[in-house]
């Protein structure tokens, strides 16, 4: 169960012109030092540790300092994946920031980080998919690298969720944490590396997780802020409702588009939104609940960063080896989800 299956074969080959394969180089990740337990959040609002525990599997999150800007994780996460892939800034040609937290509404997050790790040459751009991001930014990064358009391209999650929670709403405010997950994604011949990835979207169901305020439909005044417009708003139930489905179907797509079935994927990496949906999720793909990382414990929802997160991780405390086959599943606000298939 551990290792490529025999007789694998990399679905991108098939359709493959330019002979090149993507590997997730390195992964790196950072937490915010400060924590945040349910204990100090029964202080805060009409919570108790029993219920978020019981409802959630959070026990405590993250939450960075004043100071501390969703780009200063980002970067600390990017310079860790950089040392685990033996990287330097110079040799990298691109930066995506996945977040919903910017430090800004513009310039970009990416661009931040791209004056902070000194990765002088590189384009950069920040990408908005929710929780979804992270996939999002691991497929578009693949691209660039399988057309031959760049060769080492740095995929950030990170997020400051604890900017956009309403600390007064027992319903959303539990549940998020701050953080950062990076890789870098190269050409590196002869591996299998990121196999396929699934992404969806569904614009419909976009006011079951979304911030009234800040944009151009409601630019912030007086008004807007005293209306609590610039917090994230979310309808629970129906928003897992949605997840497990999603989820679900993309995982399952990604693993046909490989030819694997779940007996031979060593890792699954749900987004960490809830302990129910992990479980949820992981009964009906038929996975035993071994094979489902779980940190949701300690850092709770952290939107894009939270599956790159889980993988350094999963990579960290030998979870996953080096030829160990990765599923990675996502879902978030948008709605967006995805799913992806790596060989470690
Ligand atoms: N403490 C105590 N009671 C609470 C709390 C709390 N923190 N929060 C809600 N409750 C109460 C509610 O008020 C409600 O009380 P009522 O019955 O008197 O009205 C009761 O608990 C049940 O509330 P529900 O919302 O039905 O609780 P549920 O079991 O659905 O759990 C939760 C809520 C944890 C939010 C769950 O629905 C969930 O995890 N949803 C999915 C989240 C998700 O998937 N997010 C992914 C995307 S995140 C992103 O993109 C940024």
């Amino acid at each position: 169960m551990s290792s490529t299956p025999k007789n694998f074969t990399n679905p991108r080959a098939k359709h493959n012109f330019t002979g090149r394969t993507v590997s997730i180089a390195g992964v790196g990740a950072y937490v915010p030092e400060k924590i945040l337990t349910n204990a100090e959040l029964e202080k805060l609002v009409d919570t108790s540790d029993e219920w978020i525990t019981s409802r959630t599997g959070i026990k405590e999150r993250h939450i960075a300092a004043k100071e501390e800007f969703t780009s200063d994780l980002a970067t600390k996460a990017a310079e860790r994946a950089m040392k685990s892939a033996g990287v330097t800034a110079d040799q990298i040609d691109l930066i995506i920031v996945a977040t919903i937290t910017p430090d800004m509404v513009f310039p970009s997050t990416a661009c931040i980080v791209q004056q902070k790790i000194g990765a002088n040459r590189a384009a950069a751009f920040d990408l908005e998919a929710a929780c979804s991001g992270f996939i999002y930014g691991l497929e578009i990064g693949q691209q660039f690298i399988m057309s031959r358009t760049y060769d080492t391209v740095l995929v950030i999650g990170a997020e400051k969720l604890s900017s956009i929670i309403d600390w007064k709403d027992r319903n959303t405010c539990v549940l998020f944490g701050d953080g950062a997950g990076a890789v870098i994604l190269q050409n590196r011949e002869n591996s299998h590396g990121l196999l396929t990835a699934v992404m969806g979207a569904d614009g419909s169901k976009a006011k079951l997780l979304y911030m009234p305020g800040g944009g151009s439909r409601c630019p912030a005044t007086p008004e807007s802020v005293d209306a609590r417009l610039h917090y994230l708003r979310m309808e629970g139930k129906e928003t897992f409702k949605h997840a497990v489905q999603a989820m679900v179907s993309a995982a399952t797509e990604a693993m046909r588009r490989c030819d694997v079935d779940i007996t031979k994927i060593k890792c699954v990496i749900p987004h960490q939104a809830n302990r129910r949906i992990l479980d949820a999720v992981g009964e009906r793909l038929g996975a035993t609940p071994e094979q489902v990382f779980c940190n949701l414990d300690r850092v709770g929802n952290t939107s894009a960063a939270s599956v790159a997160i889980a993988l350094d991780e999963a990579v960290n405390s030998g979870k996953i080896q080096r030829g160990d086959l990765v599923l990675l599943v996502v879902f978030g606000a948008g709605l967006t989800w995805g799913a992806a298939v790596i060989e470690w």
